[in-house]
């Protein structure tokens, strides 16, 4: 049985509907990664597990609980929440503590855990001072020692390492990580940020108005977008867009723009088939073109495109290159190289080939890929 099951889940607040019909299960130990832009309904979702938003309409079970009614502190939760909701007025040990004096849990177990939570998370030196005397990092390790703590069914993190710095927050990652370990208890983690959601989550929840888009492993939603909003908002650099015109020529099937014309792989034929004559837009990720001499997949005639290059910026496997494409109205694109390339290169003309195996197409009017359903 899942854990934890949203099953068509609203919010609204007068006229505006935050969440639309959410839907997914959590398995027992699962960490599932809540992610999409500012706005998208990621918050009220988490407050509505905790009990702390009323449900509109829909149901959530934990096991085969129904919680809808229950209260916040009858939940068993542990939040981790922004701003860390550290009491100032509180030493650190009194904030780790704070759960369990609540719960009336024996001082014992108190004086056991408190400690211990310290030290994983690297703050067992600062138990006796107030919040104002730490750096965020620091305010940041407090609330997880809370978290870690405490005995919860349920662990929800709202974007809780976007106050900290890059440096800090890939450890912070670590100590989330390790807390899951220990714990073992489903958890929902909340973030704006789609790389840390590749970094974290077994599957991700992609979220957009309201709405669950895909919800997948990170691979998955890379390499399968199921929407052009998933294929656009997971990766770096974002993924290539061309409007194309799907046609048949000299009994080939093939895409057409301004800028390329493409034969596409016959596997395709069956799913494109249906859109001859008419306009799709193709994806294409950043590796997925490559200067022809050291393309990783096969280059004909067949699969160029010519572009002027604007800006190189290096990486620590190659570079990326931002490109304009050649015709009047020209178009941006970028690839990611697995080599340097020069900075002589910059407004030269170059010539790259396009991996059309890996060619992703959307519906203009729904927005679905086409040859992922
Ligand atoms: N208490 C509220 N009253 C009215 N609108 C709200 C309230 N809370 C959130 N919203 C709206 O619901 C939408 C989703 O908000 P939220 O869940 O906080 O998004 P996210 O966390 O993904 O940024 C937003 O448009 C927000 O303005
Ligand atoms: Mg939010």
């Amino acid at each position: 049985m899942a854990s934890v099951k949203l099953s068509h889940v609203f919010k609204r607040f007068d006229t505006k509907t935050a969440v639309n019909d959410i839907s997914f299960e959590l398995g027992e130990h699962e960490f599932l990664v809540l992610v999409g832009p500012s706005g998208c309904g990621k918050t009220t979702t988490l407050r509505m597990l905790a009990g702390l938003e009323q449900i509109s309409s829909g149901d959530v079970y934990f096991g085969s609980q129904r919680m809808n009614d229950i209260r916040p502190r009858d939940r068993k939760i542990a939040m981790v929440f922004q701003d860390y909701a550290v009491f100032p007025h509180l030493t650190v040990y009194e904030n780790i503590a704070y759960g369990l004096r609540s719960r009336h849990a024996p001082s014992q177990v108190i004086k056991e855990r408190v400690p211990k939570a310290a030290k994983t998370f690297r703050i067992d030196h600062l138990l006796q001072r107030k919040p104002r005397q730490l750096s965020g990092g620091e305010r940041q390790r407090v609330a997880l020692s809370r978290a870690m703590v405490s005995d919860a069914n349920l662990y929800l993190y709202d974007e809780p390492l976007a106050n900290l710095d890059a440096q800090l927050r890939y450890q912070a990652r670590e100590d989330i990580m390790a807390l899951h370990k220990e714990k073992q208890a489903p958890s929902v983690y909340v973030t704006h940020d789609q790389s840390e959601a590749m970094a974290l989550g077994d599957r991700i929840a992609v979220m957009h108005d309201g709405k669950i888009e895909q919800l997948a492993s990170g691979q998955d939603l890379y390499e399968n977008p199921a929407s052009l909003f998933v294929a656009y908002f997971i990766g770096t650099p974002t993924i290539n867009f061309f409007d194309v015109e799907i046609a048949v020529e000299e009994g080939e099937l093939v895409a057409l723009c301004p800028a390329f014309r493409v034969q596409l792989p016959g596997e395709m034929k069956s799913r494109l088939e249906v859109y001859i004559g008419k306009k799709v837009k193709m994806g294409i990720r950043p590796e997925d073109i490559h200067v022809p001499r050291l393309a990783p997949f096969t280059v004909t005639e067949h699969n160029q495109i010519q572009g002027v290059v604007n800006v190189i910026e290096p990486s620590s496997t190659g570079c990326s290159v931002y490109l304009s494409t050649m015709e009047d109205s020209a178009q941006d694109f970028v690839t990611t190289l697995r080599t340097r390339m020069p900075v002589s290169y910059i407004g030269r003309e170059v010539p790259l080939a396009i991996n059309l195996l890996k060619a992703h197409f959307f519906d203009l009017e729904t927005e679905r890929s086409v040859l992922h359903q």
